[in-house]
C-alpha cells in the first residue's frame, strides 16, 4: 500500500522505521518528514495543517492510508476533512477524529471525560475569567503544590505547578488574562498527585485495543531530573514498576473505561492513545491523555514492537484489531536524546554533526536535522534519539552511550543519567 506519513520529528523518523518493515509497504511518504526518514521514503515538502494539499498529494500519488504523527492536525480535524470528502473517503486515515482529539486538544473536556466515566485522575476544578474569584477559593481548599493548566494546546508548556498558594493565585490570574493565548483562556486547577509517573500506549480500531510497551521519559532539561521542562531527554522501556497487576489495573481501570466512554459518546476513534500516568502506590492515575504517540517514547516503544504496523494499521481501519498479532520484545530499549547546547531555551542552529556513519550497535533517529550542501547540520532543539536494545538494560545504557561518543557535533549536550533511577528501583 501507498502510505503519507505526516510529521518531521524522532517520532516519525522511529515511525518510517517500523512502517518501511512492512511487508505490506508499496511507497511511503513523509510529509514533511527529516534527512532521517528521507533515507526510507520520500520526504515532500507539504505543511502537515495544510489540508488541500495534502488532499491533492494523496489523490495524485493513490495513498491508501494516511498516518498522523502529531496532534495538531488531528486536533484540526484532519480525520474528519477525510471521512468527508469524496475523493479521499476510501483512505484510512490512522489517528482521532476531531471530537476524539480533544482528549488532548481541552485539558477540561478530558477532566470532563474522566469525571463521568469514573476514571481514576487527580480531583480538579475549571476556571474562567468571568469565575477567577471562585479559582482563588477552589485553590484555598487545595494542599501546596498547585496544579494550572491551560485548557486548550501550549506546545506543551501549558502545566504550572506552583509551590504557594500566592504564587498559584498569580499565576492563574496571568494565564486567565491570556498567559498562553486563547489556550488559557479556561484554566484546569487540580490536586497534586505523588508517586512515580509512566507512560502507556494503545493502538485502538474503537472496539479492541492492543496494549504497547509502556516507557518512561525524563522530562528535565538536567540530570537529576533539575531544570526546565523539555518535550523528553530520553526514554526506557520496559518499566519495572509497571508490572502485570499494575498494567491490568490500567486495563480494566483505565483504558477500558476510556474506550467504553467513546463508544457511548459516539466518539470515533482509530488511532493510538498515550496515557501518562502517575503510579501511586501501585493505582494508577491519568495526568493526561495524548491522541497520539510520544517523542521520544515511540523510539523506544516501536523497537520493542514485535508486529508488522502496517498490517495492525489494516487492523485499525476495518475495525479488525482484535484479530490482528502483537506481540512484545523481551529486551529493553532506551534512547538518549542529543540536544544542541542551550535547548529548551535558545540555542544555535546550522551546526555540522559528523560522525553518525560509525554508529553501528545503536539506531540513530533523526529530529532537528537538516542538509545543507550534502552535509547533515542541526536544525532544531533534540537533534537526534540514539537507540539500543540489548537483553539488560546496563547494556542498552552502555551501547547508547558509546555510540553517542561517536558522534559530534559543537555544543551538543545529552543527559547521561537516563534510566538510573529504573537501575536504583532494581536494587
Ligand atoms: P502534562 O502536560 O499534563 O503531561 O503535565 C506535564 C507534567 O506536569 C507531567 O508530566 C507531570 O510531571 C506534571 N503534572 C501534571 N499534572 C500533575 C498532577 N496533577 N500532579 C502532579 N504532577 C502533575
Ligand atoms: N515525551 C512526551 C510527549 O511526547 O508528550
Amino acid at each position: 500500500m501507498n502510505v503519507l506519513l505526516l510529521g518531521s520529528g524522532g517520532r516519525e523518523h522511529a515511525f518510517a522505521w517500523k512502517i518501511t518493515q512492512s511487508k505490506k509497504l508499496k511507497n511511503l511518504y513523509i510529509a514533511p518528514g527529516n534527512p532521517g526518514t528521507a533515507l526510507l521514503g520520500k520526504n515532500v515538502n507539504i505543511d502537515i495543517n495544510d489540508f488541500e494539499k495534502i488532499k491533492n498529494f494523496c489523490v495524485k500519488e493513490k495513498i491508501n492510508m494516511l498516518v498522523v504523527g502529531s496532534e495538531e492536525p488531528l486536533v484540526n480535524g484532519i480525520y474528519d476533512f477525510f471521512v468527508s470528502d469524496e475523493q479521499l473517503k476510501d483512505i484510512a486515515v490512522i489517528g482521532a477524529s476531531k471530537k476524539g482529539a480533544m482528549l488532548e486538544g481541552s485539558k477540561d473536556f478530558a477532566k470532563e471525560f474522566m469525571r463521568k466515566y469514573n476514571i481514576p485522575t487527580a480531583r480538579y476544578k475549571t476556571f474562567s475569567l468571568a469565575t477567577v474569584n471562585k479559582g482563588f477559593e477552589f485553590l484555598e481548599t487545595l494542599k501546596a503544590p498547585y496544579v494550572l493548566k491551560a485548557d486548550g494546546l501550549a506546545a506543551g508548556k501549558g502545566v504550572m505547578i506552583c509551590e504557594n498558594i500566592d504564587t498559584a493565585k498569580a499565576t492563574l490570574a496571568e494565564m486567565l488574562n491570556g498567559k498562553f493565548g486563547a489556550a488559557s483562556q479556561k484554566v484546569v486547577i487540580e490536586e497534586f498527585l505523588t508517586g512515580i509517573e509512566v507512560s502507556m500506549f494503545i493502538l485502538t480500531d474503537g472496539i479492541s485495543y492492543k496494549l504497547l510497551p509502556e516507557a518512561k521519559d525524563y522530562k528535565r532539561i538536567g540530570e537529576g531530573d533539575k531544570g526546565a521542562n523539555t518535550g523528553g531527554m530520553g526514554a526506557v522501556s520496559p518499566v519495572c514498576f509497571a508490572d502485570d497487576t499494575f498494567r491490568q489495573k490500567v486495563c480494566s481501570q483505565i483504558i477500558e473505561p476510556t474506550i467504553a466512554g467513546l463508544h457511548a459518546e459516539k466518539i470515533n476513534y482509530q488511532g493510538f492513545i498515550f496515557i501518562g500516568l502517575m503510579n501511586n502506590c501501585g493505582e494508577p492515575y491519568v495526568i493526561e491523555y495524548n491522541v497520539r504517540m510520544g517523542d521520544p517514547e515511540t523510539e523506544v516503544v516501536f523497537p520493542r514492537l514485535d508486529a508488522d504496523l502496517l498490517d495492525l494499521f489494516e487492523g485499525v481501519a476495518t475495525k479488525t484489531l482484535g484479530n490482528k498479532q502483537c506481540k512484545t520484545v523481551e529486551q529493553t530499549a532506551v534512547t538518549v536524546i542529543c540536544a544542541s547546547g542551550g535547548y529548551p531555551d535558545s540555542y544555535k542552529k546550522g551546526i555540522e554533526i559528523s560522525g553518525t556513519e560509525n554508529v553501528n550497535e545503536s539506531i540513530v533517529f533523526q529530529a532537528g536535522t537538516s542538509i545543507c550542501d550534502d552535509k547533515l547540520q542541526t536544525s532544531g532543539g533534540r537533534v537526534l534519539a540514539v537507540t539500543s536494545l540489548d537483553d539488560t538494560i546496563e547494556g542498552a545504557l552502555k551501547k547508547s552511550y558509546e555510540s553517542i561518543a561517536k558522534i559530534r557535533f559543537q555544543n551538543m549536550y545529552f543527559r547521561k543519567d537516563i534510566g538510573q533511577d529504573i537501575l536504583n528501583y532494581k536494587k
